[in-house]
């Protein structure tokens, strides 16, 4: 449960969430109904511009009401794995890539990491990052990691990072796989890498996208993993239950960039 948005602040919405026959929807198009300034608005969970713009409403709908856990699962399986490793987390400078308004920032904080720069492809997520959470990021930059821009490529490359997080931001219409590769090889080796992906990405039958990036990072080298831990995500808008895996790995060689075409 992130402590620091004021629970006046993300209690006072008023969701409905769709009824059964429209519940069945795929998880990118999940949406819900809340009242907004007198006036209500469908919004889908992916329009997370309007979501980020109104302060508490991120916070209730995907922690409070949808119980999502991922921030927490994933910051404490790393948590373990780095004691495991004699590693500390004041040790880690770490790029949060899908950071949104800051929840795995918050947690990677708790646990004692201090050193984060927080990455999101829209400037909406940048400003409720300072708005709810100043002070978790040293540095939040709107950039869009399968286009990088020289400047950004160089100001991100100075802080030598040697841990990648990303929760809840590989796939469904979010981030691409090239956008978790760039942001790999971006780390020194051997860097951390802790992410979340849907439960079953270690099937065959996912030949393409993150679960055939991520299987080939750790069969061919580049990616040892160290954990995964497979846990409940969150609910789904229709109350079921989303499995997702947590992973946390050493980074042992950059990846091929075709890999994740
Ligand atoms: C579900 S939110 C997760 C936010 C945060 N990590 C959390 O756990 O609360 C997914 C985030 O991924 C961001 N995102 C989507 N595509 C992206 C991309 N290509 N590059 C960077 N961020 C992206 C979205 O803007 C959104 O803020």
């Amino acid at each position: 449960m992130p402590e620091s948005m004021d629970s006046r602040t993300r209690s006072g919405f008023d969701i409905t969430f769709p009824t059964a026959t429209q519940s069945g929807v795929d998880q990118h198009e999940e949406f819900c109904e809340v009242t907004v300034g007198g006036r209500r608005r469908r919004i889908r969970f992916h329009d997370y511009g309007e979501i980020y713009a109104i302060p508490g409403l991120y916070e209730h709908l995907f922690y409070d009401r949808l119980q999502c856990t991922s921030p927490e699962v994933v910051s404490a399986l790393l948590e373990e794995e780095l004691v495991k490793a004699g590693a500390a987390p004041s040790d880690l400078t770490v790029i949060d890539i899908g950071a949104g308004n800051g929840m795995m920032g918050e947690q990677l904080q708790r646990i004692g990491a201090s050193a984060l720069v927080g990455v999101d492809i829209i400037e909406e997520a940048a400003v409720a990052a300072r708005r709810d959470r100043p002070g978790v990021y040293r540095e939040y930059r709107v950039v869009d990691l399968t286009k990088l821009e020289p400047d950004d490529r160089t100001a991100l490359a100075a802080y030598g990072f040697n841990a990648l997080t990303t929760v809840a931001a590989l796939g469904f219409g979010d981030m691409p796989p090239l956008a978790l590769a760039e942001a790999f090889n971006m780390l020194s080796v051997p860097g951390w890498v802790a992410f979340t992906i849907k439960d079953d990405f270690l099937h065959d039958r996912h030949k393409t996208g993150f679960s055939a990036l991520v299987r080939q990072m750790s069969e061919e080298g580049p990616l040892e993993i160290a954990a995964t831990r497979r846990y409940r995500h969150r609910l789904s808008a229709g109350g079921e239950p989303l499995f997702y895996l947590a992973v946390v790995g050493r980074k042992r060689s950059d990846v091929p960039l075709d890999w994740a075409e």
